[in-house]
């Protein structure tokens, strides 16, 4: 870790916690040119809160361009053409949070992964803050 000499001992964890930001920013520089290349998109910051009926067909959008959220309504054959929805049946009638954010885990349902996309928002305001 870097010490920048006399400052008090709060003003020293800002320094690391800027740091901490500044590594991790990179990281999600990183992770952008990746979303450019499958060109998803997040579509919301927070899951969609939807009820399901057993039995009937259902399209998440899985690229984030649809204009249905969370449901797809074509617009990946143009916007991102090598992203297909992901189709799904559920069981039983039941309210569901479907992704938002479009980087879970377990399509399509919520895996609390839009917290890592709140972050990475947060992280980019405090680096334009330090511009
Ligand atoms: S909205 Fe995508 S993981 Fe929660």
């Amino acid at each position: 870790m870097m010490c920048l000499g006399n400052e008090p001992a709060g003003h020293r964890g800002c320094i690391y916690l800027l740091l901490l930001c500044v590594t991790y920013s990179s990281l999600c520089l990183q992770v952008q040119c990746c979303r450019q290349s499958t060109e998803i998109v997040s579509a919301a910051r927070m899951p969609y809160r939807v009820k399901v009926s057993a039995g009937k067909r259902y399209a998440w959008c899985a690229c984030g361009h649809s204009k249905k959220q969370p449901y797809c309504d074509g617009a990946h054959r143009i916007k991102a053409p090598s992203i297909s929805p992901l189709r799904f049946t559920p069981e039983k009638d039941r309210m569901v949070m479907l992704c938002a954010c479009k980087e879970t885990k377990n399509a399509p349902y919520c895996d609390g992964s839009h917290f890592k996309v709140i972050f990475q928002d947060l992280v980019k305001s405090v680096k334009g803050i330090f511009k």
